[in-house]
């Protein structure tokens, strides 16, 4: 479906949203929740088409699930197929591939992994490299999907992980949790810490730290106890909004239930750099990640900002939006350190480069990142495409509400891989 914008805001979004489960988490609850051989209920779980694909592997697997609303599950691992040859479909999802093959190497199962056009372009080479280190069979297409995977028993390795990546951290704890010996996963920063926070919850022997070769992660094979898991709303899906909210005149907006991991707030330092208007309120955990509310005002002077080094994974997918909040600030705005934005659903640092240039702003792309200089109003007819990237067609829609302007979004339906109630959500602010 392409989406035609054509209105423009006249009185700002305002009033209330609950931002849907984190897409993260989601992955996480499914795969450990599996892992528990049991039955679990799994509480406001995100129901994209990224994490219905993880649930489908699981299904093929002999886990057996229900809805009992619409973001509730009861998964029944507890008589799963202990061995078997398999074809998964991965779809668009870079989190299920990466994570489910550090589960496959080390298991009884031979997986053949495959995806759609856009995860078919993505690197493996980050999964692969370290698994086999540890012994694993994996065979790839020059290290891109589909991967062959001959589950068998692995070694415990110490990786120094070139990348902060919690998708190849991820990967590397669900292959040492079936390792007796200790696996320890270093990485140069602090990565998003779900897996961690999430096996620590259903009593897994892991231990976290620093030191001086950086961030460590160790863990040896131990069962997962039989718990309820609850989910936090997404930070990442909460940022369209979030930004919206600063960028539209007379916006004043609240959004519940936000998941404030510290490893995920990278975006409330760069509100706070911009000097943008926000509180946190009502703070509390569950299932021990932090969450709480949310309140965003439209702020008429906003600075410009960097972006760079530790910051970088802590903001990772809100790159595109916050590059939209860059060109409404006064002055250069930097974006350095992120070259792995140019292995993401699409090549973020290209793709968000050309739309902008299209769009009149002042942007120049660099190996790692971007330099944009605000703050010129939008006032181009535009016609943008999304090359199956869900958080680029976001991120065009809100910068369609600053648009003097007509925004066409070519592909804007591949939104559903993260956040189907995204258009939903947006009515009830506009
Ligand atoms: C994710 C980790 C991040 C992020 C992705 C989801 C995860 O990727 O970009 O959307 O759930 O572990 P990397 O860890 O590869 O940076």
């Amino acid at each position: 479906m392409d989406k035609l914008i054509e209105k423009i805001k006249k009185n700002g979004l305002s009033g209330e949203i609950t931002i849907p489960p984190d897409k993260s988490i989601s992955h996480r609850s499914l795969i450990f929740g599996f892992l528990t051989n049991s039955k679990i209920k799994i509480k406001n779980l995100s129901v994209c088409e990224d994490c219905i694909s993880t649930l489908k592997i699981l299904k093929q697997l002999g886990a057996k699930y229900e809805f009992i609303s619409k973001n509730d599950l009861i998964l029944d691992s507890s008589d799963v197929l202990k061995e078997g040859e398999f074809v998964f479909d991965c779809g668009n999802s870079g989190t299920t591939t990466r994570l489910l093959s550090g589960f496959f190497a080390r298991s009884n199962y031979q997986a053949t992994l495959k995806g759609d056009k856009s995860l078919s372009k993505r690197p493996m080479k980050r999964i692969i490299e370290p698994l086999r280190l540890m012994g694993a069979d994996i065979e790839s297409n020059e290290n891109k999907l589909p991967l062959k995977i001959k589950g068998k028993k692995l070694n415990a390795i110490t990786y120094n992980s070139p990348i902060a990546s919690a998708q190849v951290k991820s990967c590397l704890l669900l292959a040492g949790l079936g390792i007796d010996d200790e696996t320890v996963i270093y990485e140069p920063s602090l990565s998003r810490n779900h897996s961690e926070i999430m096996l620590e919850y259903l009593g897994a022997d892991i231990k976290t730290g620093k030191n001086e070769k950086g961030y460590f992660t160790k863990i040896k094979k131990s069962p997962l106890i039989s718990k309820d898991i609850e989910i936090s709303g997404d930070i990442s899906s909460a940022a369209f909004f979030m930004v919206g909210a600063a960028i539209v005149p007379d916006s004043l907006i609240l959004i519940k239930n936000v998941g404030i991991n510290p490893t995920r707030t990278g975006i409330l330092d760069v509100f706070n750099q911009a000097g943008v208007d926000y509180k946190l309120l009502n703070k509390r955990k569950i299932s021990n990640e932090e969450v709480c509310d949310i309140s965003v005002k439209y702020t008429k002077n906003i600075k410009p900002f960097e972006i760079k080094g530790d910051m970088v994974p802590r903001l990772i997918d809100e790159i595109p939006i916050l590059a939209l909040l860059a060109t409404q600030a006064q002055g250069k705005t930097i974006v350095c350190d992120a070259q792995d934005l140019r292995n993401k659903e699409s090549d973020r640092i290209k793709t968000i480069t050309e739309a902008f240039k299209k769009a009149d702003v002042e942007i120049k792309e660099n190996i790692d990142g971007f330099e944009i200089q605000g703050k010129k109003e939008i006032n181009k007819e535009l016609n943008l495409e999304t090359f199956l990237d869900h958080r680029l067609a976001m991120t065009y829609f809100v910068l369609s509400l600053i648009n003097k302007k007509e925004t066409k979004i070519k592909g804007f339906d591949c939104v559903n891989t993260s956040f189907p109630e995204f258009l939903n959500l947006f009515n009830l602010l506009i």
